[in-house]
């Protein structure tokens, strides 16, 4: 008993450090290669053991999304997340999604032609930059970031995109998620929206997985569509 405890903490102790070390290299990486999130990621984002980690539902409530509003996803990868916030919107809500990659949306494309989405009519598919997004001033009401914005080597350029665009008082969100090799802290990310213009609405998670969800400051009125 006592050698098969031995072992077990052996075995943790080993994964513990595997994970540590690649980390510590993938961050190292990082700081000299910048490159999207290879395409061929999107099967493993968009997995059920993901959404377990982070909850669509609890994403969605932290980032303050609601029926009715007129949603930018910049980098929505393979979807993962961009069907829950579908049908969170609801038919008088849109959901535009975006990402840099046509590989990434292809998955999402292909995700969306399966019979389990044929409800879904409120998702268009952009294959932009976030440095140019290709929707006029001030016309969404909120706009959101999966494990996104820390992969932008610009992200000041990226900001004043989403402020351009988002109205007074629109929302961004922005999560991050531990394992991504770009992870910052929470302060970190609330820093960057600052200087960005934006006021910090509620910092929401632990540091394992957060949202810092942004106001653009102004009084908020709906949209015209
Ligand atoms: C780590 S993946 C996350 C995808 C998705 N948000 C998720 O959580 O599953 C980052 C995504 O951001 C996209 N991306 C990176 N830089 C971008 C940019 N400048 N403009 C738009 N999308 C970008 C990548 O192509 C990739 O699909």
């Amino acid at each position: 008993m006592k050698l098969f405890f031995e072992n077990l903490l052996r075995a943790v102790l080993y994964i513990l450090g595997f994970i540590f070390l690649w980390l510590t290299m993938a961050r190292i990486l990082r700081k000299f290669l910048h490159f999207p999130a290879p395409a061929f990621l999107g099967h493993f984002l968009d997995s059920d053991l993901r959404r377990k980690i982070q909850p669509p539902d609890q994403l969605i409530q932290r980032s303050g999304i609601k029926p009715g509003q007129r949603v930018l996803e910049i980098g929505c990868g393979s979807g993962a997340f961009t069907t829950y916030v579908a049908r969170a919107v609801g038919p008088d809500g849109v959901v535009e999604a975006l990402d840099i990659q046509p590989d990434m949306l292809a998955q999402l494309k292909k995700k969306l032609s399966l019979p389990e989405n044929s409800d879904l009519q409120n998702i268009y598919l952009h294959k932009a930059s976030a440095y140019e997004l290709p929707f006029e001033d001030e016309s969404l009401d909120l706009a959101y970031m999966i494990t996104v914005l820390a992969e932008i080597p610009d992200q000041e350029k990226a900001l004043a995109e989403v402020n351009r665009v988002l109205r007074p008082g629109g929302i961004l969100a922005v999560s991050e998620f531990f394992p991504d090799p770009d992870y910052p802290l929470s302060k970190t990310t609330a820093r960057r929206g600052k200087e960005a213009g934006f006021e910090v609405e509620g910092v929401y998670g632990n540091l394992w997985t957060y949202t810092v969800r942004f106001k653009k400051p102004g009084t908020r009125r709906p949209t015209a569509r």
